[in-house]
This record gives C-alpha cells, structure tokens and sequence, in this order.
C-alpha cells in the first residue's frame, strides 16, 4: 500500500514538471536555427514546436542566387503566406521565443503564416534569428506590426553555434527568466556551480533524489571535454542525438551525470546549463573525484 501512494506521488510530480510555461517556436532549412532554437529551449527550459511547411523547401528552392528560385519568389510577395503543417496550443505557454532565419533581409513568410495563425496577445513574445550577416531589426518591427497586442520584449541576431550562456544573458537582459526555476548545485573541490534545470521528467526524477538533502557521486575526467559521474541509480531518460556545448549538464544511459567543458557528439538527454562559465576547463578537469549534488 505504501509503495502504490509512493508510486502515485512520484507519478503526480513527474507530471506536474512536465509542462514548460516558455515555447520555442522555429523555423529552419539547413539547421542553422535549428541548432540556435535547441540552445534557446535547453536554456530557458522551453518546449520546442517547428514550423513545418506542408511542402519542404528543396535545395533549388532556396537557391536564392537564381532570382525566380521559390524563396526569392515568396519573399518578394509580401503577400504570400506558405501552407504549414500542423498548429500548437499557444494558450499552454506565457512566453514565446521565436527563432528563424533572414531571408533577404526579412523573416521568411512561412513565419508570417504561423504568426497570423495565432492568438498571441498578452503573451511575451522575444525574436531570435541566424543569417549570414543580416540583423533582425526589419523583420522584428514586422512581427511586430502582425501580433501587436504581444508584450514584445526584445530582439537579436546570433550565430548557430551560440553558446548556453550568452543566450541565458541575453534571455535575463529582456526579463525572459522562468519564474519559479530550481537551480542545482554542484560542489566541486573549492568551486560551486549553478544549474538551470531543464523541466523534464529526468530533472524531476533527479530533483526528487535530492530532496532528503545532497549527494555526492564519483567523479572522473574522460576524453579532454567531459566529467562523468556515476548516478548509482537509473533515471528516466529520453536520450537524443546531442552535439554538446561548454557548460551542458547530461544524462548519458540514464545512470551518469555528465558535465562538459567541451563539446561531444552523442544521444544524452538534457539535464541542465551550468550558469558560470568562467574557468570552466579548469574546474571540471581537475583532479577532484567526486561531487557533490544539491537544490538550491
Ligand atoms: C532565400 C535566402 C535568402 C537569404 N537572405 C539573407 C539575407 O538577406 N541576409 C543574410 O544575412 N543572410 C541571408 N540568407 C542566409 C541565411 O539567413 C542563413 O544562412 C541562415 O543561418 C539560414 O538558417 P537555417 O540554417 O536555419 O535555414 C538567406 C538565405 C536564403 C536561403
């Protein structure tokens, strides 16, 4: 009897922490965005959601250096609005990052379609863009003009390969902070580390852990980029295939806890952003084994 209302108790705050308040709206075609959304979301603890066109853009279609190529084509109709796939429920979240790419200086009109399809008033909505030079500024005051009754709160170009923590600063410039976030230490020899953790139901299962107070696992380096350190226990994990960043806190084959200071590719799920990155290399591959783990 005990285990069944553990079980149901367990069950009910897995749930709970499932739903993220912050959506990561993205549009890509070579994966530029791609990559800048997926950082975005992992900081902010967002959901993800994709505009997908109903017909997928082909290499000759965004070759833009033929003038009558399809992008071209649609970017010089202001008009035009691309069918997509597919429609989320934007009342669910309170705030909405919007990443996509700068088509001829403009937001493709496919994210047009996406944001007269919804009802976005009083939602905070933020505006984030890759290109190869272009800034953000025309197609913002676009967006702008097309949900006027959003709470716009800023703009800004980076680059795909943006790390965690120039997006968390740039998020925590605009007053894009979720509210309510449970931060997790890590001890470390003299260092403490903070980490923003991702709303999932491996966070959840971790924090769980971690309320009778902290823990401290075995800690080694591997590979020049990573800490890994043995949980003992399964977590529950929904591994995906992850090109890791400076500063990404991982689960690797639901029983390790990785903490990188550098950059690995291979299926993790995420856990968190350590917050401080100054000295990272220097912290995470020194010669402390072990760690120790606790909620702020
Ligand atoms: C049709 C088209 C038009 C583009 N126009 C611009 C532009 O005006 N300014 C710019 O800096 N980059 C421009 N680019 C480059 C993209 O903005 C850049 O490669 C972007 O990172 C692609 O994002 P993605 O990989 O998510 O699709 C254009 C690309 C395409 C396909």
């Amino acid at each position: 009897m005990r285990k069944l209302i553990l079980l149901i108790l367990v069950s009910i705050l897995l749930c709970s922490a499932a739903r993220a308040e912050t959506l990561v709206v993205w549009f890509s075609c070579t994966g530029n965005t791609e990559a800048l959304a997926h950082t975005a979301a992992g900081t902010l603890n967002a959901d993800l959601w994709q505009i997908v066109p109903e017909k997928p853009y082909s290499d000759e279609d965004l070759n833009y250096h033929d003038s009558s190529c399809r992008a071209n084509r649609e970017q010089a109709d202001p008009a035009c609005r691309p069918t997509l796939l597919g429609t989320v429920d934007v009342t669910l979240y309170d705030a909405i990052v919007l990443a996509y790419p700068i088509w001829w200086g403009e937001e493709p009109r496919i994210v047009d379609t996406w944001i007269e399809s919804v009802d976005l008033a009083g939602k905070q909505l933020a505006a984030i863009c890759t290109s190869g030079g272009s800034g953000i500024q025309t197609s913002y005051a676009h967006l702008q003009e097309k949900a006027p009754d959003a709470l716009w709160l800023g703009a800004e170009r980076f680059s795909a390969n943006t790390t965690p923590a120039e997006l968390s600063e740039w998020c925590a410039s605009i007053g894009l902070e979720k509210e309510n976030e449970v931060n997790m230490r890590i001890a470390i020899g003299d260092h403490i580390l903070t980490v923003r953790l991702a709303d999932n139901e491996s966070t959840a299962a971790l924090k769980a852990l971690l309320e009778n107070g902290p823990v401290t696992l075995p800690a080694s380096n591997y590979g020049g980029f990573e800490k890994v350190c043995p949980i003992g226990t399964r977590l529950p994990s929904h591994d995906e295939y992850t090109v890791t960043q400076p500063g990404d806190v991982m689960l690797y084959a639901g029983s390790s806890i990785v903490l990188f200071h550098g950059s690995n590719s291979w299926e993790y799920t995420r856990l968190g952003s350590i917050d401080e990155m100054t000295n990272l290399s220097g912290i995470l591959n020194g010669n402390e084994n072990e760690i120790t783990l606790s909620l702020e």
